[in-house]
């Protein structure tokens, strides 16, 4: 304890104006001095090192408890022996008095931390400078000039969760996987050849621009089918698929794509597909129904009806889309007395496209189309993860907000 805390609080038995006066200049006094005493401290004419500013700390903490412990604190005291023995018509006098004592304790024992956390960061700085390494952080610097506390707690690293998304497109996967799918997996920059030729979009043809498509820039002097572009679908991978293995086929390929589509509450310019494609002998239209009606019912549960709606893609003919039986009204079209909003009173929800494979297609990987026949399907799997955890805005997916992510661990 510094040599200057000698100051005692006296006990008061005269509470008139010129002895309370008296009082309180000597107790500020002594609270001056002390203050600046643990203020200047440091020696002034050196770096403290650590071991010097524990020294130091230990100095400011015994100032501020002498002044603010609940226990005997000199703030306490004044209240005893001031406060609590004023008699009554001094009482609003003394107390006015004890309290803006308090305030300019706290105030002062405040000042002097601050004075010494300055005076601790230069010691700090200056040593780092004075070391003539250099850092790569100040945090590294820190650490390599403090040593290491093992007293301090550890740092403690949450526990990361899946990501809903890539929840849902396992879950997808897992379905298929028990029906003996395999998975395959293909570039996300393609070429225009797997993205859509190959898929019989012809050049030009008018289904491209469906797709808003995402080309690279600088590529005018390849020919058309080289050129790269960001995938806008997942069916590229059966073309990869088809060229890789002769039939029978029968793989999901789930993977990231792109659309040139504004951000908004049901778009992403970034979003999730599984493409499915079976290819065999004998497959037809009765498969496909019978794989997807499974495969609704084992991630919407088992109530769940499915209908095929007449539709159109390229590279697969007949097309449908798969329209499953609204899971908010069990297909009713209505709830809660109203019309339900989740299917727009119909009782179906669009969920995913499909058909069989156009015989053209097997044209570009050399399978016989008079010998095979086979179904595709694709899904979004963010539109799925939607509807199965009543998420209602897609961006949610995407903005990295701990709050939403952490609800699926
Ligand atoms: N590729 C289509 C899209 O992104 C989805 C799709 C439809 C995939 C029908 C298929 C299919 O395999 O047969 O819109």
């Amino acid at each position: 304890m510094l040599e200057s805390m000698s100051y005692t609080v006296p006990k008061l038995t005269d509470f008139s104006t010129s002895a309370l006066d008296s009082a309180v200049r000597e107790l500020l006094s002594a609270l001056d001095q002390e203050s600046a005493a643990v203020s200047s401290a440091r020696n002034q004419n050196e770096v403290a090192h650590d071991v010097e500013w524990k020294q130091l700390w230990e100095e400011w903490k015994a100032f501020r408890d002498r002044w603010l412990a609940r226990k005997n604190g000199i703030t306490t005291q004044i209240n005893d022996l001031w406060l609590k023995a004023a008699p009554k018509e001094t009482k609003r006098d003394v107390g006015q008095r004890v309290n803006e004592l308090k305030a300019k304790i706290e105030v002062e024992v405040g000042r002097a931390e601050a004075h010494l956390q300055r005076q601790e960061s230069d010691d700090q700085r200056h040593l780092i400078e004075s070391s003539g390494k250099s850092y790569a952080s100040l945090d590294d610097a820190w650490r390599a000039t403090q040593g290491v506390d093992i007293t301090l707690p550890g740092i403690r690293r949450p526990l990361g969760a899946e990501h809903p998304v890539i929840k849902t497109m396992n879950e997808i996967i897992g379905v298929f996987r028990n029906l003996g799918y395999s998975v395959e997996e293909g570039p996300e920059i393609e070429t225009d050849y797997y993205n859509f030729e190959a898929l019989n979009f012809p050049p030009n043809h008018p289904a491209r621009d469906t797709q808003d498509t995402l080309f690279i820039a600088g590529q005018e002097s390849k020919p058309p089918r080289e050129r790269l572009l960001l995938r806008t679908h997942t069916s590229p991978v059966q073309i990869r698929s088809m060229e890789k293995m002769k039939p029978p086929v029968r793989v999901v390929c789930p993977g990231k794509v792109h659309r040139n589509d504004a951000p908004d509450a049901t778009h992403s310019p970034i979003f999730h597909q599984v493409e499915g494609l079976a290819v065999d002998t004998n497959i037809t239209f009765c498969d496909l129904k019978g794989t997807l009606d499974h495969a609704m019912k084992a991630l919407f549960g088992s109530s769940v009806k499915t209908r095929f709606y007449p539709s159109f893609f390229p590279f697969t003919e007949p097309s449908a889309d798969v329209q499953i039986s609204c899971i908010f009204c069990g297909g009713k079209g209505t709830r809660d007395g109203g019309p339900c909003r989740n299917c727009k009173a119909s009782g179906w929800i669009e969920l995913l496209g499909c058909g069989m494979v156009d015989p053209n297609v097997y044209g570009f990987v050399d399978y016989d189309p008079a010998k095979v026949s086979g179904f595709a399907f694709g899904m979004g799997v963010e539109r799925i993860a939607i509807l199965k955890y009543g998420v209602d805005d897609i961006q949610l997916f995407f903005n990295g907000d701990v709050r939403f992510l952490e609800q699926f661990g």
